[in-house]
């Protein structure tokens, strides 16, 4: 039997099936066979009979409300609905007679009875199911007239800023509903009343007051014009589409951008999209307005110094002036007083060509990314025990999980797609263990879930608890030794084994530390090692810590030992933050390794890649973003190249960041806005958004999902471009001619990308690596049989208490994390309407802490620590536990990281953002910081002739 082949813009009507088995029925004397579990509906479909429906779809569970779909089975009485009925073994199906076109004809009367008779002046005109159906049936008239009773006066709510609720086109279908349930996992909305009076309802309230989250999952459902994007009222119908990928978030959903000439109308999440299945949030689907925002700078720009006013000059000029002084740096200073940040923003082909440059035309290896203050943790920890830095799992392999447990992560407001499929899953049964200092929305806020354990442990503390958890595995004979002695290296288990098993490691002489109960933390590794398939979700909440390699080793210890990893189900599973992290870290972009994790130290490599350049490599590891900013400090590092990366803002300790920016002579500046780092850049390159440019982003699940250009770049040239004009300047001619030969240049020198090319990621939607002539189609789970660096090797991870210490000064800890309609720095969310939602960056505080300190609700409070000071607005929660705050750093006015300190992770450098002790009081004025940024980023942003907006603190 053939597999079928689905066709991503037909809509089957009702969801596939899993099914091996197969049912072979005739439809309107078509013979079609399909697995069993699917609907008659769904058997037409493939068949290529499409019967008339409204209130079905194919992304959502067979309702059977609107009666339009009957259809005659020979042998049985009446009419069923083929929405709702499964297919059996040789059933005869008829979809067209007589008396099935006059009951359709009888139902669409009734319908549109109570419709507004606009379809000319309608948004949705051409593109309404209501509409598509009433020509299906042969409708000619209305019998029953427009002058009883009706919806057609109900008022619009247009509350959100991006679709609009019209009621009086509602054909109460429930589609919206149960999109909100069924695949967001919000369940927003309802159908309030009966009968005639039955209504959709947010709750009673309007949309932005409600529990939406603006998904647009209901949106993309309704088969009206009553939920309708205002791109779509505003523009119009789409007439061409593009498939490309979403540039947000490390899910890495596949979107097919809708266009009228070179505007995009709408963002419609692409059913195919092997990450996300047709779902999106609010940021992918409806966010994209930053890239036609006008503080988008699309001319280069240049000045000797940060207090001249910049100068527009063309791009010659810009680059000719740029590698002059990098050329007089590197003459002047030596080679090493120059290197290059790339950004996780970056497509895999930017990053490649600006190692590229740092390395064979720089002549250094000081080149660093974006990971570095985030995942570059997970790299050390899952290379060292697995043998890969990646994670080990796809996104669809949670729906096999029987146990989830989640370590510092937040994926409902990070990770919001996978989040909602997670979310299906729970629904569905799997238990939920979660260890987080906060009270995130999956234990707060998310109906019909509940965590089984809530392990709210104190900020700093993982390593502890990874080892607590470790202890009652080991000591209760939890550990699958036939795994461990099979997969693992025995030795590095024993000396593992001894070291958790000792009192000091035990849930009870540790739960003071952690600060959680024993017996939770033992019920919930009881649940971790015999709950069935266990998989571990994590995020910056473990890596963002000066033991965050640590605590990564300690989950690859856990997964190995309870043999939760290798399958379908398991498995270690980073959460990565930005769009490209993985990708990022994959091409090269850290300053000891060549793409694909080779040290620049292994000869054989760096051969490999002196003879494809024809430029001599250094074998010795370069500078780490740290190393520079210190070195630049003290006055020995003296020029950069920042590809989209704002380090000013996403760095820790921005007095720092800003006093080694100011020391260096030559800082470029490549990016879509003048952003906080640019105030100190003396070149600007203006970089073309995600639109504009072709190439690859890597998601969290290693797979490779094509970025396609849907209009030209406003400023000329793709990014890529620009980094290769730079070298061209500088004397290295890189000569490709599109995005395409750099990934077959990368996919020529990097083993795990061997079968990567932009010809097969369009056949085949996406690609998860390693893909080469033993896995031809990519790898979904890693780890199958045999652990990437052959045998397991487990690490001893010995608990080492951060020094960043309360005290009577200092004595709460601050934390931090991401809310779901903000992006990391907010240079792109802040540029559009989601600043509805998230405004400013608000510091949560128990209402015990603010108690004693008198702070009430929306008051200002002053937020100090050994590092810094800023001022946020107070939100006082039990969300957050006595002695911790909370905040997320999406506003460069708040200063976030003014207060974070130069702790880093030992073995990586990443910062330590998640443990910061600060004093927290009642002021009624800015900090002295506050004053000093809005006085200098007003002249900066004054000096390239952008008008400055009114600060919000104040
Ligand atoms: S809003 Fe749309 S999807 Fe929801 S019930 Fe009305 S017509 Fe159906
Ligand atoms: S936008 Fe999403 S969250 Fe909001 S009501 Fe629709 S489906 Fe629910
Ligand atoms: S931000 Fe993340 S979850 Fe949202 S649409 Fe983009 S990739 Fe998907
Ligand atoms: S489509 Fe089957 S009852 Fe509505």
């Amino acid at each position: 039997m053939d597999e079928i082949k689905y066709n991503p813009k037909t809509d089957y009507g009702t969801p596939q099936s899993q099914s091996t088995k197969q049912i072979t029925l005739t439809v309107d004397d078509r013979q079609v066979t399909v697995p069993d579990g699917v609907t008659i509906m769904h058997a037409a479909a493939v068949a290529g009979v499409m019967v008339p429906k409204l209130c079905a779809t194919d992304s959502l569970e067979p309702f059977g409300s609107c009666r339009l779909c009957l259809v005659e089975i020979e042998g049985r009485r009446g009419y069923p609905a083929s929405c709702t009925t499964p297919v059996a073994e040789g059933l005869v199906v008829h979809t067209q007679t007589p008396k099935l076109a006059d009951i359709r004809r009888g139902t669409m009367e009734l319908y549109i009875s109570d419709h507004p008779l606009d379809c000319l002046t309608c948004a949705a005109n051409g593109d309404c199911e209501l509409q598509d159906m009433a020509g299906a049936v042969g409708l000619r008239e209305v019998r029953y007239g427009y002058d009883g009773e009706n919806h057609l006066k109900a008022a619009k709510d247009e509350s959100n800023p991006y679709f609009t609720f019209d009621p009086s086109k509602c054909i109460v279908c429930s589609r919206c509903v149960r999109a909100c349930e069924e695949t967001q996992g919000t369940f927003a909305l309802t159908i309030s009343g009966r009968g005639f009076d039955s209504k959709v309802s947010a709750g009673n309230k309007d949309f932005m007051d409600s529990e939406c989250v603006s998904c647009g999952a209901c949106v993309q459902a309704c088969p009206t014009a009553t939920l309708m994007e205002k791109s779509v009222i505003q523009a119009g119908t789409p007439e061409h589409s593009v498939t490309t990928t979403c540039a947000y978030c490390g899910v890495g959903c596949s979107f097919d951008a809708e266009m009228k000439g070179e505007e995009v109308v709408r963002m419609t999440p692409s059913k195919h999209g092997g990450a996300n299945h047709g779902h999106s949030c609010v940021k992918g689907r409806f966010a994209w307005g930053y890239a036609t925002h006008k503080d988008r700078i699309t001319t280069p720009m240049i000045r000797k110094s940060i207090n001249d006013p910049w100068q527009q000059v063309g791009w010659d000029e810009a680059i000719s002036y740029a590698a002059s002084e990098l050329s007089r740096i590197q003459k002047q200073y030596g080679k090493d007083a120059i290197g290059g940040i790339t950004s996780s923003r970056c497509t895999n082909e930017e990053v490649y060509v600006t190692q590229k440059l740092i390395r064979a035309v720089f002549g250094v290896n000081n080149v660093d990314t974006c990971a570095r203050v985030c995942h570059s943790p997970t790299g050390y920890g899952l290379k060292q025990t697995l043998g890969e830095s990646a994670g080990t799992q796809t996104f669809d392999s949670v729906m096999q999980s029987d146990v989830i447990l989640i370590i510092g992560a937040n994926p409902t407001d990070g990770h919001p797609v996978f989040a909602s499929q997670m979310k299906r899953r729970l629904r569905a049964g799997a238990k939920l263990i979660i260890a987080d200092p906060r009270a995130i929305d999956l234990v707060a806020n998310s109906p019909h879930i509940r965590a089984d354990y809530h392990l709210k442990l104190r900020p700093g503390t993982n390593v502890a608890l990874v080892s607590a958890l470790a202890h009652v595995i080991v000591t209760e004979g939890l550990v699958q030794e036939a795994f461990v002695k099979e997969r693992c290296e025995w030795d590095s288990f024993v000396a593992w084994r001894d070291f958790v098993a000792k009192p000091e490691n035990s849930p009870e002489t540790l739960a003071s530390e952690i600060g959680v109960k024993a017996e939770d933390i033992r019920a919930a590794a009881r649940l971790y090692a015999t709950g069935g398939n266990a998989a571990i979700y994590y995020g910056l909440g473990v890596t963002e810590h000066s033991q965050g390699s640590t605590t990564v080793m300690g989950i690859a210890n856990l997964a190995m030992a309870t043999a939760n990893i290798g399958r379908e189900g398991v498995g270690v599973n980073p959460l990565r933050g930005q769009n490209n992290v993985q990708g990022s870290c994959d091409m090269g972009s850290m300053p000891h390794e060549f793409p694909g994790y080779r040290h620049v130290a292994d000869d054989a490599t760096r051969e490999l890649f002196e003879s494809a350049w024809g430029r001599p490599l250094s074998s010795e590891p370069g500078l780490r973003i740290p190393n520079m900013l210190d070195q630049a400090a003290e006055g020995s590092f003296k020029g950069l190249y920042c590809v989209g990366e704002d380090i000013v803002q996403s760095d820790p300790n921005t007095q720092h960041v800003t006093h080694a920016l100011k020391n260096m002579e030559c800082v470029i500046v490549q990016d879509l806005f003048l952003n906080e780092t640019a105030m100190y850049a003396h070149v600007f390159f203006p970089g073309a958004s995600f639109l504009e440019k072709n190439g690859t982003f890597t998601n969290a699940e290693r797979r490779i999902s094509p970025v396609r250009r849907v209009m030209k770049p406003k400023n000329g040239y793709e990014d890529w471009e620009v980094t290769t004009k730079l070298s061209e300047a500088l004397g290295y001619p890189m000569n490709y001619k599109h995005a395409s030969d750099i990934m077959d240049e990368i996919a020529r020198l990097t083993p795990t990308f061997h079968g990567v090319s932009f010809k097969k990621l369009d056949e085949m939607g996406s690609i998860q690596w390693p893909c080469n002539d033993e896995h031809p189609n990519g790898t979904p789970i890693m780890h199958i049989g045999e652990f990437v660096r052959g045998k397991g090797k487990f690490f001893i991870t010995q608990y080492v208490p951060t020094t960043e210490k309360v005290n009577t000064k200092f004595p709460l800890i601050l934390t931090t994390g991401r809310i779901l309609s903000q992006y990391n720095v907010g240079a792109q969310t802040r540029r559009t309407q989601n600043t509805a939602w998230h405004p400013e960056d608000i510091l949560e505080i128990h209402p015990h802490d603010a108690e004693d300190r008198g702070i009430k609700e929306g008051d200002w409070v002053g937020i100090a620590s050994r590092a810094g000071e800023t001022v946020l607005r107070a939100k006082i929660t039990e969300r957050v536990q006595v002695g911790v705050v909370y905040t997320t750093f999406h506003h460069p006015e708040s200063g976030a990281n003014v207060i974070t300190t130069d702790n880093s992770d030992w073995a990586t450098n990443c910062p330590e953002y998640k443990v910061t002790a600060v004093q927290v009081s009642r002021v009624n004025q800015l900090s002295d910081w506050q004053k000093h940024y809005k006085t200098f980023s007003e002249a900066q942003i004054a000096f390239a002739g952008r008008k400055v907006e009114a600060s919000k603190v104040g």
